[in-house]
C-alpha cells in the first residue's frame, strides 16, 4: 500500500504562551504544498523502517521514528492483540528533515492512511484524526491537506475557504532546526522584550498595574487569527496574501540561524510578494505572483547562492492519499 503525502507551510503562525504540558497554544493557517514524500507499508514479521532520498541519514530509525509510532498507535487503537500488525515501512523522502515543513508528521500521516487501508480497520476519519493528534501536533493536518486553520497545539482543524493556486519557491537551508529549541528561543526573546518594555514604561511613569500588564502581554500574547489574511486567501490574489504572511517563530529561528536574514532579504529583493520562515524553520518560503514569476525567482535565488537549493511548489494540494495497492 503506497500513500503520497504533502509538506506544509504556515501562512500565519500566531504563538501564545507555553502551556503546562510543554506545548504552546497557537493559531495557525496550514497550507499543503506540492512537495511529497511517499510511504509504502507491507505486512512483515517485525516493524521496520527504511528511508531513502532527501536527508535519509538524519531520519531516526526504529522506535523513535514517527512513522513507526503512527503504525503502533493505530494497531493499539484498532486491532485486537492477536491480529498480526507488524509492517515494513518504506519512506521515500523529498521533504527535508527538521526543516519546518512537517516532513516527519507527513510520513506519520501517510503511514496511518496506508496501515488503515492495509488492515481495513473501519475507523472513521474522526477516529483516525484523534490517533494522528496523539502522534504529533501537525499530523492531523497532513491527513487533511488543503488550507486549514489549526488551533490548540495545531491539531484542532477547520478547513479554510481559499480561491486559486499559489506559487511558492522554497529555499532549503544547510542543517536543521529543532522545533523545541525554536519554541524555547521564542519564549526567551519574548521574556527579554517584555522586561525591557516594562522597565522603559516604569522609568517614564513609575511602576504600576499598567506596567505589569504591558509585561504580561509582551511575554504571553494571546494567539489570534488574521482575518485580513483569511479575506485575502478567499480573494485568490497573491499580491494581497504576500504582505499578510506572518510567523511568530521567525525572530527565534533567525536568532538561531542569522544567515536566514540574508535569504529572506534576497527573496524580497528578487520580487517575492511575501517572504517567510516556514514553521520553526530553517526553510524559507517565498510567494510569487504566478508560475513564471516563481521560475524567475527560483533562478535568481539559485544564482545568489542562498541556502543549499530551491524548489518550486504549488498550493493548496490534498492531504495524504493512497497511490497504489499491491495485489494480494
Ligand atoms: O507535536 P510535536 O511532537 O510535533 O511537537 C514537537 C515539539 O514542538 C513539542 O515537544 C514542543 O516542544 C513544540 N511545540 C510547542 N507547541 C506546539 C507544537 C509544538 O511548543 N503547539
Amino acid at each position: 500500500m503506497t500513500v503520497r503525502v504533502p509538506a506544509k507551510l504556515n501562512l500565519q503562525l500566531s504563538v501564545g504562551p507555553p502551556r503546562g504540558d510543554g506545548y504552546h497554544d497557537l493559531i495557525t493557517v496550514f497550507h499543503a504544498v506540492s512537495l511529497f514524500d511517499e510511504v509504502t507499508v507491507r505486512s512483515a514479521d517485525r516493524v521496520s523502517v527504511r528511508v531513502t532520498g532527501e536527508g535519509a541519514a538524519s531520519v531516526p530509525a526504529g522506535r523513535a521514528n514517527l512513522a513507526a509510532r503512527a503504525a503502533r498507535a493505530l494497531a493499539a487503537a484498532a486491532l485486537s492483540r492477536r491480529t498480526k500488525s507488524a509492517v515494513q515501512i518504506e519512506i521515500r523522502k523529498r521533504i527535508p528533515v527538521a526543516a519546518g515543513l512537517a516532513g516527519g508528521s507527513a510520513d506519520a500521516a501517510a503511514t496511518l492512511v496506508a496501515c488503515n487501508e492495509l488492515w481495513r480497520t473501519g475507523l472513521s476519519q474522526a477516529e483516525l484524526r484523534e490517533i494522528a493528534a496523539s502522534v504529533g501536533s501537525d499530523v492531523p493536518f497532513a491527513l487533511l491537506g488543503g488550507t486549514a486553520v489549526g488551533q490548540g497545539r495545531g491539531e484542532r482543524l477547520t478547513a479554510a475557504l481559499v480561491a486559486g493556486t499559489y506559487h511558492w519557491v522554497l529555499a532549503f537551508s544547510t542543517g536543521a532546526l529543532s522545533t523545541p529549541d525554536v519554541y524555547a528561543a521564542c519564549d526567551r526573546l519574548r521574556a527579554v522584550r517584555a522586561a525591557r518594555a516594562e522597565s522603559e514604561l516604569a522609568q517614564a511613569s513609575g511602576p504600576s498595574q499598567r506596567t505589569r500588564t504591558v509585561r504580561q502581554e509582551a511575554e504571553a500574547p494571546r494567539p489570534a487569527l488574521s482575518m485580513e489574511l483569511m479575506v485575502a486567501l478567499r480573494s485568490g490574489n497573491p499580491s494581497a496574501v504576500g504582505p499578510l504572511l506572518s510567523n511568530d517563530l521567525q525572530p527565534a529561528a533567525v536568532s538561531l540561524r542569522p544567515e536566514l536574514r540574508r535569504t529572506l532579504a534576497a527573496g524580497r529583493e528578487f520580487g517575492a510578494l511575501g517572504a517567510i520562515v516556514s514553521g520553526s524553520g530553517p526553510t524559507c518560503a517565498f510567494l510569487a505572483a504566478d508560475a513564471d514569476r516563481a521560475k524567475e525567482l527560483a533562478v535568481s535565488l539559485t544564482g545568489a547562492g542562498v541556502g543549499r537549493g530551491v524548489v518550486r511548489v504549488k498550493g493548496p494540494v490534498g492531504g495524504a492519499a493512497v497511490m497504489a495497492a499491491e495485489p494480494g
